[in-house]
């Protein structure tokens, strides 16, 4: 039996599965990874844009990085990937934990989906905290519209804290899941990177999917090196004709 059929035999038994997402999953909606050549960070370097210093110092500029994410993640539609996650949710109990701001995994009408870094599709008052759905084409920066402060985006930067509910849940779907699926994140990102690292501890069968070799890849129990939608294709559908580029 080989290693993909153990998985796929892992992934029918199991009553409880914690997906953690990253870029990578998106990457086939048009959406730029962050570390890849051409990824979002080549032009930018993230302390100068993703940290609340930079946003004290320039809020025009971190708005204009962040508009310029938000238009192509606002015209951006769930890929296969995002599709099969909600078909394996329909089957089993799961929760994914994603470290995406783009909200395709909701998009794609999943319903237990933790956002660790927040959602890139909403502002939130500086003054009273509102959320408010940013609309194409908004103003730079975007004002609350129930007292009228600057909104900034609604994700989380480097140096800030999680939302510690979020994080709480996220670590209890990965303490108390059977099987955790790691799809298309470099996992160079701490906490969520451990979440996996904390699931291996519990003897939890992991499975990774990502084109590369990650920090994880090694304590997984299979690696498919290949893309998230043709990954998770060859284990949900076997008898698709989804290839498998390289099992490790
Ligand atoms: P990265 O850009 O660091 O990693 C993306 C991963 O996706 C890489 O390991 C790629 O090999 C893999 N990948 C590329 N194409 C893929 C495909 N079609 N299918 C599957 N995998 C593919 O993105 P993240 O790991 O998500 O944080 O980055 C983590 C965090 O770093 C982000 O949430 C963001 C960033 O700074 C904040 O903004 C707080």
């Amino acid at each position: 039996m080989t290693k993909l059929h153990n998985a796929q035999k892992a992934l029918n038994k199991a009553k409880s599965i914690a997906v953690l997402t990253g870029a990578g999953i998106s990457q086939e909606s048009g959406i730029p990874t962050f570390r890849a050549k051409e990824g979002l960070w080549r032009n930018y370097h993230p302390e100068e844009l993703a940290t609340p210093q930079a946003y004290k110092q320039n809020p025009h500029l971190v708005w204009e990085w962040y508009k310029m994410r938000f238009d192509i993640i606002n015209k951006a539609k769930p890929n296969q990937a995002h599709k099969l996650l909600k078909q394996l949710e329909n089957q089993t109990q799961l929760t994914i934990v994603t470290q995406n701001v783009d909200g395709l995994h909701t998009k794609a009408n999943s319903s237990s989906v933790l956002e660790l870094h927040g959602n890139l599709t909403q502002s939130r008052c500086e003054n009273c905290h509102t959320l408010s759905p940013l609309q194409p084409n908004f103003d730079i920066p975007p004002k609350c519209k129930h007292c009228n402060t600057r909104a900034r985006p609604n994700v989380v930067w480097f140096g800030e804290s999680l939302d510690q509910n979020i994080l709480s849940n996220a670590i209890n779907a990965f303490t108390n899941a059977d099987l955790a699926l790691i799809i298309g994140t470099s996992a160079v990102v701490e906490p969520a990177a451990s979440l996996a690292r904390l699931a291996k501890q519990q003897g939890t069968y992991l499975i990774e999917i990502n084109p590369n070799k990650t920090p994880l890849s090694n304590l997984t129990n299979l690696s498919l090196q290949t893309t998230a939608s043709q990954g998770l294709s060859s284990l949900l559908n076997p008898h698709s004709n989804a290839a498998v580029e390289k099992t490790t």
